[in-house]
């Protein structure tokens, strides 16, 4: 197969396009037939742009929204080394049914600062949907709703996610080749 070169690393294919729509698919019945009642979606930026962009055209939950996030690890203009905020949230989130849209959840330790952010918010319930779960690298108990599909501790880019910014645009998921 075709590799391709970020930042002088290199990639191979591992999740081909045809294969991520079939996973969205799956994962949009999964989600539409889970008894959600007026959902609001929240993507979290930038990784799963291009996830949530293709899974919404497959949500038919009457009543349902899209809206989305992005974190932030700046405290006034210094770095705090971790993440801080939830920027773009400029809605009343209190009493909604939360879907999480997820890129790929590695440690959990964003998914958990997210979750403790939203939980300030007041929200009835949370719900996560992540395209990708690393369950080697996974060290949090937080149970995740909708898994599209599980890998190994492979370092992945494409459909959204980066090598340092690059690969966002690409239409396959690639893994680091060895
Ligand atoms: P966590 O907080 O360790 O779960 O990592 C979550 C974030 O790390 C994801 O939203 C991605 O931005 C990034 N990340 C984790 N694994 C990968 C990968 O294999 N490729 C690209 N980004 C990744
Ligand atoms: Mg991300």
């Amino acid at each position: 197969m075709k590799t391709i070169t970020l930042h002088n690393k290199t990639f191979e294919v591992s999740i081909s396009e045809n294969e991520i729509s079939e996973i969205i698919n799956s994962m949009a019945n999964q989600i539409n037939n889970s008894g959600l009642k007026n959902p609001l979606f929240i993507a979290v930026l930038n990784g799963s742009f291009l996830f949530a962009a293709d899974i919404m055209r497959q949500i038919n939950i009457p009543n349902c929204e899209i809206s989305f996030i992005k974190l932030s690890s700046y405290s006034g203009t210094k770095t705090t080394g971790s993440v801080q905020e939830l920027i773009g949230l400029g809605q009343n989130l209190k009493n909604r049914n939360i879907v999480i849209l997820e890129d790929i959840i590695d440690t959990g330790i964003t998914l958990e600062k997210i979750i403790s952010l939203l939980k300030k918010e007041n929200v009835a319930d949370i719900k996560i949907a992540t395209l990708l779960f690393k369950p080697d690298a996974y060290t949090k108990e937080i149970p995740i709703d909708f898994i599209g599909k599980s890998i190994t501790n492979d370092f992945v880019v494409g459909y959204g996610l980066d090598y340092n910014e690059l690969g966002r645009n690409l239409p396959h998921i690639y893994k680091l080749k060895e």
